[in-house]
Formats: structure tokens, sequence, C-alpha cells
């Protein structure tokens, strides 16, 4: 394992300002996405709508560290023939590739997931490292009910995580480790709290385990926050201050940088939290963004599948990268958004 060049890059990711944009829904997510906005989802409208992305040239070379990908995305060439790969690194920012293979039921856990991937992936990273990756992503699903989490669920994909992560190092992948405690319920922050802390203790107990190096990974943890269906909904200021909470009594200061998932906020809410984390200051590690719907949920409203939005939903696409760019540095401000509106 050359540690050095996994931390280099693993620093780059969470560069001071910019973040990582996930564009890697399987074909099904995005499908739904696409539903929304009145867009069949073919192989071209799905091309075509993540080039004017990655052809967003300004915004991605000033806010986008990093783009993860989706299986066919990597594979995939730009209109005029140039490989999506490049197209992305021309812009400054490093490819990833998403390895886990989705979620499915955890036997004798009602209710409960565990993501799969596993089998063939030190294969699998050596083609993916091949075609351009320099980090990839794994998502293990955490939700909240009646009875759950187990400790089955917790550990089980902790353990997974770990094992995907020991064996994107070996391959001079950086991972990111990504346990996502969900937003769905009618928890309270409390719960989100106790759950986050639970999952966040077990994953680095099995990184040490499989002797992972934590100077060349990257977190992708869920906000402390209260479920989507909760009467009580939490203030910016207790988001960011539960969140810090937990993570400084979680993550070790090895760890290069924290990336955020938006896991269903709202732009602005997404925004308004990590920014507010980045204002307090003196953190052990860089806290940043790693947004799938966050990032793009104006863009795709904005395209609409017509090619005459593509400057439109450029438009939407960066304004929404700026403000998340500043809110990694903790210098975003409500006022910009309601300029841009
Ligand atoms: P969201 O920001 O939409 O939660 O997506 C991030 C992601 O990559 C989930 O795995």
């Amino acid at each position: 394992m050359n540690l050095a060049e996994l931390n280099r890059v693993a620093e780059a990711m969470v560069a001071p300002g910019r973040g990582i944009l996930a564009a890697d829904e399987s074909s099904a997510t995005i499908k739904k996405r696409f539903d929304a906005i009145g867009t069949e989802s073919t192989d071209n409208t799905r091309r075509d709508y993540r080039e004017l992305l990655f052809r967003s040239t300004e915004a991605m070379a000033k806010y986008i560290s990093g783009v993860i990908l989706y299986d066919e995305t990597i594979r995939q060439n730009a209109k005029d023939g140039t490989p999506l790969v490049k197209v992305i690194e021309k812009a400054g920012s490093l490819p990833g590739i998403k390895v886990d293979k989705g979620l499915k039921p955890l036997p004798f856990c009602p209710g409960e997931v565990v993501t799969e991937g596993l089998d063939g992936l030190r294969e699998r990273l050596v083609e993916y490292r091949g075609l351009g990756a320099k980090f990839a992503k794994w998502r293990a699903v955490i939700d909240i009910g009646a009875g759950i989490p187990t400790s089955t669920c917790v550990d089980t994909n902790a353990h997974a995580l770990a094992r995907y992560a020991a064996l994107c190092q070996d391959e001079g992948i950086v991972p990111i480790v990504e346990p996502e405690v969900l937003m769905d319920g009618e928890h309270d922050i409390d719960r989100c709290y106790a759950a986050t802390e639970w999952t966040l203790k077990r994953v680095f107990a099995e990184l040490y385990q499989q002797r992972v190096a934590l100077e060349g990974m990257v977190l992708k943890p869920n906000m402390v926050v209260a479920g989507k269906q909760c009467g009580k909904r939490a203030s910016v200021e207790e988001v960011a201050d539960k969140t810090l909470r937990v993570l400084k009594a979680c993550v070790p200061a090895a760890v290069p940088g924290i990336a955020f998932l938006s896991g269903g906020q709202s732009d602005e809410d997404a925004t308004a939290h990590l920014d507010a984390m980045n204002k307090t200051g003196g953190l052990p590690w860089r806290l940043t963004f790693s947004y799938g719907r966050a990032l793009q949920a104006a863009p795709q409203k904005a395209w609409a599948g017509k090619a005459e939005n593509v400057a439109g939903a450029q438009r939407a696409f960066a304004h929404r990268a700026m403000m998340n760019g500043l809110a990694a540095l903790g210098q975003w401000r409500s006022e910009l958004e309601r300029k841009a509106a």
C-alpha cells in the first residue's frame, strides 16, 4: 500500500472550499429522478445529463474536487467521443466509482438491509483503476424504527464497509466509507444521534480490525437530524452542534476529511448545516459535502430533458456548487441564496 499517495488523493478530495458530486445513481434511481422531470431514461439522456454537469467547467474547477460515477458512466463517452472520465479530469476533478452492489434484505432482521458487493471486488477495483478511478464509494444503510437498528445489522454492515475499505487501499484506491443512518421515520434528533454514534463506533472498530489506514480514507456520514416525519424540527444550530459532537466522539483525527451525504434534506438545509459546522472552526478534519440530491435537484429541474435548457441547468448546478463550496469554508450567507432566486 502506498499510503502517501492514498493520503494525497484523500486530501485532494476534501481540499478547502471543494467537495464531491455524487452522480452515481443506479439506473433505477436515475430513472426515478428523470420520471420526476418527465424525461425518458436512456443511455443517451443519462449521458447528456451527466455530461452537462461535468462540462460546467468553472463550477467543476472551483468547487468540485471529485465525482462519484456509476459503472455505466465510467465507461461512457461524451457526445463528441471524449471519455466522460477525461472530461472530469480536464476540469481538474478526480473520477471515482461506486462499487457496492446495492441493498439486500438482511436475513432474520425484518426491515433491515445489508450492502452486497464484496465477491469479486478486488478484480473490479483493478478494472476501475484502469478506467481512471482514484477513489471508490460503498454505502451502508441503517434504518431507525421500532426495535431497529439491531446489532446484527450495525455489525454486519460495519464489517462489510471495513472489508471494502481494506480491499480499496490494497489496490491503491481511496475508499469513501459511507454508513448512512436514514432520515426516514418519526424519530427525534436524539435517536438519530444514538444510532449514528453506535454505527460510527462500530465502523471505526472494524476499520481497525481490517487494518485500514485512516489517513487514506474519507468518511461520508449522515448529519444528525430529526426524522422526516418527526413533529419536532431541529434548528440549524442544534443539527450542527449534535453532528459535531458525535463526530468528535467517534472519528479519529487521522481521518483527513468528512464529506457529508445530503440524505433528503432540502438544498438550503444541507448547505446551512455544513456552513454552521465549519463556522465553528478548530476541527481536526476537513468538513465538506458529497451531495447527490442537494447538488442535482436544481439542475435536473432546470434541464427537464431539453437541449435548450442546458445552459440554465449548468447555472443552477454552478450556483449550488458555489453555495456548498462557501459552506465548506464556513463562508456561506443565506442572503446569497435570495439574491440568486
Ligand atoms: P444524497 O446526497 O442524495 O443523499 O446522495 C449522496 C450519496 O452518494 C448517497 O449514497
